[in-house]
């Protein structure tokens, strides 16, 4: 069934992804979003999506949604084990409340999660159906989050689960590898961690897609291919001509964080993409359209 979008929330429209699906809005969908002014450097407190009675009077004021997308949440992986409250109450409670206040409304919700559900023990991509088992509390919050929306929403929540996410405007790992690459010519990366580099140029037309048109349940959304961290570098430094920076491999062991990542989390994104009648694209061809893409105005 297709939903009109004609008035559709944007949670977390001020991170990464979020404006990205501003950018890509369908002609005619009013976006109503709930923490961009913070993004424009005003001093105005985003909304507490764990806060029923004040998502009620987002609901009143703003309201009524045909669909919502939820971005934010906390995403500071290594941080989390240390503060898993705030990850718990952004990840997990504001999902079990914007799922029963969509319910209410009938308002389809897209949540975004992310394959740190998985322990990475797979050797096949993970599909929808793999039973998840996260690492980190980072993950385990996300799986509470996706688990709320699939159970107060039955007829209308939908869980995207993305990874390795790039795009303009935002901290991430090809900006950060373009730096360190001009800094310091020599690189020492990660090549036992391997997943689907994936773009926001790709994914969000995918989220408006499901926001218009998916039924309830779980998808995952995920560039085709796969790689390493490792391999990803090589790719970016070709892509950036900073050919001459010398490119060491390393193991995961040798980079210790305070969160444990999955081994292997490739996510099988082909239920979308049969949804779609496309995927998402090979990463290396996204990680080119981006560059192209963001030269002029966000250039790494
Ligand atoms: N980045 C990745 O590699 C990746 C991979 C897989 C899945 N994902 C998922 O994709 C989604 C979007 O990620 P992103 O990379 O765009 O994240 P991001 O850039 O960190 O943006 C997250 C947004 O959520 C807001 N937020 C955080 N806590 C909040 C709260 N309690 N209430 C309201 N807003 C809150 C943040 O605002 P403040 O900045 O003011 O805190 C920020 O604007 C998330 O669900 C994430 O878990 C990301």
């Amino acid at each position: 069934m297709t939903q009109p979008l004609r008035r559709v929330l944007i949670t977390g429209a001020a991170g990464m992804l979020g404006r990205r699906l501003l950018v890509d809005a369908p002609q005619g969908t009013l976006c109503v979003t709930t923490d961009l002014a913070s993004a424009e450097g005003l001093d105005a407190p985003g909304v507490d999506l764990a806060d029923s009675a004040r998502v009620e009077r987002l609901w009143a004021e703003a309201g009524p949604f045909d669909a919502a997308i939820h971005c934010a949440a906390y995403t500071a992986v290594d941080l989390a084990e240390k503060e898993s409250a705030p990850a718990e109450r952004a990840n997990a409670l504001a999902c079990e409340v914007l799922a029963r206040r969509a319910c209410l409304s009938g308002t389809r919700l897209v949540a975004v999660s992310t394959d740190f559900v998985f322990d990475g023990t797979a050797s096949r991509p993970y599909r929808e159906e793999d039973p998840p088992n996260p690492l980190s509390v980072y993950g385990r919050t996300k799986l509470a989050g996706e688990r709320a929306v699939l159970e107060f929403h039955p007829r209308g929540g939908l869980v995207a689960r993305t990874q390795w996410l790039y795009g303009p405007w935002g901290k991430h790992f090809p900006r950060t590898i373009a730096a360190a690459a001009r800094d310091k010519g020599r690189l020492k990366v990660v090549d036992d961690q391997r997943g689907s580099p994936t773009s926001t140029l790709a994914l969000s037309p995918a989220l408006w897609d499901l926001a218009r048109a998916g039924a309830p349940g779980l998808y995952h959304a995920a560039c085709d291919g796969e790689c390493s961290w490792f391999e990803f570098t090589r790719a970016i430094l070709d892509a950036l001509g900073l050919t001459s920076v010398v490119l060491e491999p390393c193991s995961s062991a040798d980079f210790q964080r305070p969160a444990r990542r999955p081994a292997y989390s490739v996510l099988d994104s082909s239920k979308l993409a049969r949804l779609r009648g496309r995927s998402l694209g090979p990463w290396r061809e996204a990680l080119t359209s981006y560059l192209a893409a963001t030269r002029a105005f966000d250039p790494l």
